[in-house]
């Protein structure tokens, strides 16, 4: 049998396209309605998808009332929490969460992803961040967000705490023998004592280890110090290209900076974004396209490219203009450079932008969604997508229903479940036992 391309589904009730929950069917209000969640998940598990991704920002998203006050992202559940619900009423599927490296501790993170692996049997991702949003640091009692350079280097020391947390207990630690009365192997624990400039945690961790060894690392960084991070850690990496030129451009560069890692092409696998609009024709897709921009309004529009690209104030700039000239921001690095050079490069207004940005996909018929994946995976640039469905329920049901029977008639794609979430992706488990355990406490 052939190998097969894994889809993971951005979670969210509401859809990715910001007008979505305004479309006729699409799901108003149903961002906090648990029921709707599990029906959700259990119809994504039911198509085969690898994953469940849910997103976060510890905090509002925006400080502009005017525009959150018309998208559903002003308000969501906390993801460990919500894939904890999940993880109780499905079976296969994999739930990856994403928690912030610049606004927790080391070990909190660590046990919420180890108990959310046991809960789940091993199917538990961590999307590390290190925040975006200026509005998360005076939730935590900063004046200003981290910089750039400052919350990478932050984020490394994170990872490498949680992962050296994660081994301080050996996968045999617990004998639980009724008969000696030992229920912990007391050599199969120990102390991790890690120090580093930014940050500090003892363990051991107070939990078994989790059933993967590590939950899998999923990671987007895409400036240089970014992709450094996600090749030094990443194994599910998700992109953000908006060509097959630049996801070309973007995977030899991630290739190099794994090379430098000492890891190799194979070692991660590279998911770009997807949100497919579908229609029976070419021009009904089109149409459908369409329909859902005329509902994004002119607050959204300006503010979701305000939100990306820096911290000026957008009120005054005219829509229907190009935009102007802006300094560097403190947001993602990747995102704005990728939002700036699309407005130069293709001469858009503001305008234009906006509605690229917040509504942007691949339209066509199913085929012609087909052969846009076809296409990447062909490239090598893609072992799998991050889809995005752009209002819910529908559009997923319209993908689950047409474009997955064609790419499993290609070949491309088909149900893979493995046991676990690595499993699942083919990554390997890191196995400790306590003879391991012992070794590396001497060395
Ligand atoms: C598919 C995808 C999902 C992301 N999800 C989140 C998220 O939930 N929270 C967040 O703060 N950042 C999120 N990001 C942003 C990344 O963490 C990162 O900041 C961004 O990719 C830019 O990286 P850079 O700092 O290297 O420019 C996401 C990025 C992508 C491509």
């Amino acid at each position: 049998m052939t190998a097969s391309i894994d889809f993971g589904v951005l979670f969210g009730a509401s859809g990715r396209h910001l007008a979505g929950w305004r479309f006729p069917g699409g799901n108003a209000g149903a961002e906090l309605d648990v029921d709707e969640a599990i029906r959700l998940a259990q119809r994504y598990e039911g198509a085969g998808f690898s994953a469940l991704f849910v997103a976060d920002v510890v905090s509002i998203w925006g400080e502009h009332l005017d525009s959150l006050s018309r998208t559903t992202r002003a308000s969501y559940f906390e993801p460990i929490t919500l894939l904890s619900t999940l993880a109780a009423v499905t079976e296969r599927i994999g739930l990856v969460a994403t928690a912030t490296t610049s606004y927790n501790e080391p070990f909190t993170i660590a046990r919420k992803f180890a108990s959310l692996d046991h809960i789940s049997q091993g199917r538990a991702g961590w999307n590390v961040v290190t925040s975006v949003v200026p509005l998360e640091a005076a939730n935590f009692g900063r004046d200003a967000h981290y910089g750039h350079a400052e919350r990478y280097a932050r984020a490394t020391e994170f990872v490498d705490a949680v992962q050296g947390l994660w081994d301080t207990v050996a996968d045999d630690a617990f004998p639980r023998d009724k008969e000696s009365g030992i229920y912990l192997d007391r050599a199969g624990r120990r102390a991790l004592n890690y120090r580093g400039e930014h940050l500090a945690t003892a363990g051991p961790l107070n939990i078994s280890r989790p059933p993967q060894g590590h939950p899998v690392i999923f990671q987007a960084g895409a400036s240089d110090t970014g992709r450094a991070f996600a090749a030094r850690y990443g194994e599910v990496i998700f992109a953000g290209p908006r060509s097959l030129e630049e996801a070309r451009t973007y995977r030899a560069a991630l290739d190099e900076a794994l090379r430098a890692e000492g890891r190799t092409h194979d070692d991660v696998r590279v998911w770009p974004g997807l949100t497919p609009i579908i229609g029976s024709t070419h021009e009904e897709a089109a149409r459908l396209r369409d329909q859902l921009n005329d509902l994004l309004h002119d607050d959204v529009l300006r503010r979701v490219i305000q939100d990306n690209v820096g911290d000026v104030d957008f009120s005054d700039f005219d829509l229907d203009a190009p935009l102007p000239e802006l300094p560097e921001s403190n947001r993602s690095k990747s995102r704005a450079a990728s939002i700036l050079s699309l407005a130069r490069e293709e001469g858009l207004t503001l305008r234009q932008l906006g509605v690229r940005w917040a509504g942007g996909g691949v339209v066509g018929t199913p085929e012609e969604i087909a052969d846009h994946i076809q296409e990447w995976v062909q490239a090598g640039v893609a072992d799998g997508f991050n889809l995005a469905f752009p209002y819910l329920p529908d559009s997923a049901d319209v993908f689950i229903d047409t474009v997955l029977p064609e790419l499993e008639r290609r070949g491309i794609w088909r149900p893979h479940y493995g046991a676990t979430l690595r499993d699942t992706l083919g990554l390997p488990r890191p196995d400790l036992t306590i003879a391991q355990l012992q070794e590396a406490s001497a060395s």
